[in-house]
């Protein structure tokens, strides 16, 4: 027990104290899971030990489980490194792999065997080899009431340290993450392979089926996965791309599970959410709710309405602007679920609530007392710079050109290697660009920004009214055979003159000063402050609700643990949507007129003859499902296993009116959406004829 740090034993007081569960919420740290959690895991369901999910002596199912590149999750499927993901995970290789000749993204990609797999430079995955409680280690020294900018200096040195010292005489990567806002800090091991092969895509039409219509939404039939395939070196350890390297075999590997799912089962995600604001003051949550929400709600509006018309009026546009359409309308309509949820819930007035609850707890507590008005004040000081720093992201940095702009700006030299690496910036640009629809664009964000930013943070000189016309008809950066003249000149100094004086250059400099100047350093200072705020606030809670509430640290991109069940949800009055959706809804869908929604026509025909073998369940094929499990960004990849560890999903999204579940979950709505792992086997064997990758499956039937 003289081990434990403070908080791990109030941790464990927590995790031993509870009775009751508030259903389903939370996303656990699997090290922990033993010290309480699972017992509640064992009693909703779970057939498993601790040691079965995490264990550092022994393989566990952490060990199938991989971050994968920076904002996903995949997870192993066969011992000889077959690793599945979502298809929008994927989607930027397949994109890269694609072309006129080699339509990936649209006709789906399958290598017939080993040689056919395409490498993929940049992409890693990483394994979690340990996790571990290193607060005791990384606050050594510091003490109480100690000067901020000399605490973090100690703590930063600590950090480096443990990591030095996870790291020596091995090859594996660690960080070290604070939890709690700092309360706790953890230190992570990781193993990365850095050869990762495509093996497998489905077509666009079902990969990305429903599009963005039906993003963020059930009832949902979107066949969202890809598969690849991890190598290693000889000696089975990560090594660069070579044809030399070997498929690698993993610790574990998932068993998939053929058994079905129905509503009511024990299922748990096991992955790498990104992040989530469960322990926000009132006044944060007010800000996103009522105008960081809505104002870039409404910016996104705009971009979105210029970009769909110009894509319905013309085929090579709709496909030059379908990725930046989809990343656009992705957090688009994430964010009006999430600020209707949060209206909805009345989540600040509960806040509010409960902050006057805690300072009548802290009212004899000098440590505590007054730190949530401590927060309030600060935040008021931070709205106006959030709110022009929201602007600066989305209305400013939302104009193409200028982004774009901003490479050569920010060009060190003009060295041959560094033009041709511009040159290829401006070829991928110029690929999916039309200037026409960034100048509608530019003046519809900039009336907006003009109307809300306050002068002081906008920079002078520049004139809004004009600025579309000022910029775009001077600037030499909306066109590729313009600029790839200029780029071909010899003389670096009038080039770099070129560069400086370009209308486009000016403009992007211009409002970069602004925001680095005006908004930036105080933006970053209040947050430093809050930050300490949150620390006491935070050490606070967990003190007053000690024993009658169970805390888990905020996701950071961290592997976790959500568990719940296969369950429908009532989105709204008289309608009950069930938690299992089919091939039929698909066919239900089905309109060759709608972008989105036009079936594969070898998909088409194996419905007509219900010729769908061994993946027939009731007369049709189970496609997607959604359960109780907390789940947030980077969630997506992450395997849905049931109560015996086996995979029955690839977790992909949530239901729309529960997006808010990153600042407050509601159980009655907030469902994650998770593809049947049998549609991806269906689509595999019978629509990409590449039923000899089942070989390498382990299943249980
Ligand atoms: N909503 C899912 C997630 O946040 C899927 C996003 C990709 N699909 C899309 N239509 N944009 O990432
Ligand atoms: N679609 C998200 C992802 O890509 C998952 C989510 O936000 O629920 O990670």
């Amino acid at each position: 027990m003289k081990h434990l740090t403070r908080l791990t034993l109030l941790t464990l007081t927590f995790c031993l104290s509870l009775s009751t569960t508030r259903a389903d919420e939370g996303m656990w740290l699997p090290s922990l899971v033993a010290e309480g959690r699972i017992n509640d895991m064992r009693a909703k369901g779970l057939r498993l030990t601790a040691e079965d999910l995490y264990a550092v002596n022994q393989a566990s199912l952490k060990d199938a489980i991989v971050r994968f590149g920076s904002g996903c999750t995949g997870e192993l499927i066969s011992d000889e490194g077959l690793l599945i993901t979502n298809h929008h995970c994927g989607y930027g290789q397949i994109q890269q792999h694609s072309s006129v000749e080699h339509d990936y993204l649209t006709h789906g990609f399958a290598a017939m065997n080993r040689s056919e797999e395409l490498p993929n430079p940049g992409l890693v995955v990483s394994f979690l080899v340990e996790m571990r409680d290193v607060t005791d280690a990384v606050l050594k020294g510091v003490k109480p009431g100690m000067d901020e900018a000399q605490r973090t200096k100690i703590i930063d040195r600590n950090k480096a340290k443990a990591i030095q010292a996870a790291t020596k005489g091995n090859h594996y990567k660690a960080t070290v993450e604070a939890l709690y806002y700092g309360n706790q800090y953890f230190l992570f091991v990781y193993e990365v392979f850095e050869d990762v092969r495509l093996v497998f895509a489905p077509p666009s039409a079902v990969g990305k089926f429903g599009g963005d219509t039906d993003n963020w939404m059930w009832p949902r039939h979107t066949g969202d996965f890809s598969i690849f395939r991890v190598y290693a070196g000889p000696d089975n350890k990560p090594a660069p791309y070579s044809p030399e390297n070997v498929p690698y075999v993993p610790k574990k590997s998932f068993t998939i599970s053929l058994k079905g799912i129905d509503e009511g089962d024990f299922t748990f995600v096991y992955g790498f959410p990104g992040r989530t604001y469960q322990y926000l003051h009132s006044a944060a949550v007010r800000y996103t709710q009522q105008l960081s929400d809505p104002h870039k709600v409404k910016l996104r509006t705009l971009r979105l309405d210029i970009m769909n018309r110009a894509m319905a009026a013309d085929a090579a546009v709709r496909i030059q602007y379908a990725a930046k359409n989809a990343s656009v309308s992705n957090a688009w309509k994430k964010w009006q679920g999430e600020m209707r949820g949060l209206e909805r819930l009345g989540t600040a007035a509960k806040k509010e609530a409960f902050e006057e609850r805690f300072e009548a707890w802290a009212a004899d507590k000098p440590e505590y007392a007054g730190v949530t008005e401590r927060l309030a004040a600060l935040y008021d000081s931070l709205e106006p710079y959030a709110f022009a720093r929201d602007y600066h992201s989305e209305a400013v940095m939302a104009i193409e050109l200028l982004k774009f702009a901003g490479n050569f700006a920010n060009a060190r030299d003009l060295k041959p290697e560094t033009i041709a690496s511009l040159q290829k910036a401006a070829d991928g640009f110029f690929k999916d660009y039309v200037p026409a629809i960034d100048r509608e664009t530019t003046t519809a964000l900039l009336q907006e920004y003009a109307r809300y930013v306050p002068a002081r943070f906008r920079p002078q000189g520049v004139v809004i009214d004009s600025f579309a016309t000022a910029v775009f008809d001077r600037s030499l950066f909306t066109d590729s055979v313009q600029l790839r003249a200029l780029l071909a000149t010899a003389d670096t100094a009038a080039l770099r003159q070129q560069i400086n004086s370009d209308a486009a250059v000016e403009a992007y400099r211009a409002f970069l000063s602004a925001y680095q100047n005006t908004i930036e350093p105080t933006y970053a200072a209040l947050n430093r402050q809050l930050d300490t705020e949150y620390r006491t606030y935070m050490r606070g809670m967990m003190e007053m609700l000690d024993g009658t509430k169970e805390f888990y640290p905020d996701a950071n991109s961290t592997l976790r643990i959500a568990y719940g069940k296969v369950d429908g949800y009532r989105p709204m009055d008289a309608v009950y949507y069930e938690p299992v959706s089919t091939l039929e809804g698909v066919m239900q869908k089905d309109n060759p007129e709608i972008y989105d929604y036009d079936v594969p026509t070898r998909l088409r025909e194996i419905y007509e003859t219900k010729d769908y073998g061994p993946w027939a369940v009731n007369g049709t094929v189970p496609v997607a499902f959604i359960a109780t499990n907390h789940t947030t960004g980077g969630n997506s990849g992450s395997p849905v296993l049931n109560a015996d560890g086996e995979l029955i999903g690839v977790n992909f999204d949530r239901c729309w009116e529960g997006t808010m579940s990153d600042l407050e979950y509601d159980p009655t709505v907030c469902r994650n959406i998770a593809l049947d792992i049998r549609y991806a086997l269906f689509l595999i064997d019978r629509v990409g004829g590449a039923g000899y990758m089942l070989d390498e499956m382990k299943f249980s039937k």
